[in-house]
């Protein structure tokens, strides 16, 4: 399971790759605000910046919402680093764009999905992520589980290769239930990959292994 990181903040992306088990980064036009980042220079050298900090994919948004606008901006951000995946909202201009960037060889990340049907469109026109928001259907009392299961299983009866990129996690126990569903990729906040670090057991049979040793190693 590729673990990727859900937010534009260099510095939390830093500390997500220190750890050593980071896979790529995800963002989206509210994220890169909550950063404070605007202009669309500003925006491009700021995706060159998480390249620089990341070995992995860096899933970058387009904003236009009509093919071609969406062609234009995705063959830029495609063309600004070779770590780039382009993100597509799930839209039939975003389906065409994806096609479009698929025949082309560009990688893309369909995003905004909420329903199988709309997984299986994106599989269909290539893409190499599809991004289900798993927490914005809990948000709204619907099994955001159910939605990853359900991918899972209609893209391995047709052997699809587009990845499941479980988004919108909110905690360890959905990266856990969506390791268990076999989603390829997770894109969560840091606290939901530094999480699954803890446990009151480690903490207590450390300090105890520590405790002993130094009984004995003064
Ligand atoms: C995914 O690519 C999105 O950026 C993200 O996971 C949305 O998460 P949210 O529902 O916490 O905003």
């Amino acid at each position: 399971m590729k673990f990727f990181i859900d937010t534009a903040n260099l510095g939390e992306i830093a500390e997500a790759q220190a750890l050593g088990v980071l896979d790529g980064v995800t963002t989206n036009p509210s994220l890169m605000a909550k950063e404070g980042i605007t202009g669309s220079e500003n925006i491009l050298a700021h995706y060159q910046k998480i390249c620089d900090l990341v070995d992995g994919d860096v899933s970058a948004e387009v904003i236009s919402t009509d093919f071609e606008g969406m062609v234009k901006e995705g063959e830029a951000l495609a063309a600004l680093h070779p770590q780039i995946v382009v993100k597509l909202p799930m839209i039939a201009d975003g389906v065409k764009a994806c096609k479009y960037f698929s025949d082309k060889g560009i990688r893309t990340n369909v995003t905004l999905v909420f329903s199988a049907g709309q997984a299986l469109l994106a599989a269909k026109a290539g893409a190499t992520y599809v991004s289900p928001f798993l927490g914005r259907l809990d948000d709204i009392s619907t099994d955001g589980l159910n939605l990853i299961d359900e991918i899972r299983m209609i893209y391995d009866n047709y052997g699809f290769q587009t990845q499941i990129l479980a988004a919108s996690i909110r905690h360890t126990m959905h990266v856990i239930n969506c390791a268990k569903l076999g989603s390829d990729v997770m894109t969560g906040p840091l606290s939901s990959i530094t999480g699954l670090l803890k446990h009151p057991l480690t903490d207590s049979g450390l300090a105890k292994f520590l405790e002993d040793y130094n009984k004995g190693n003064q």
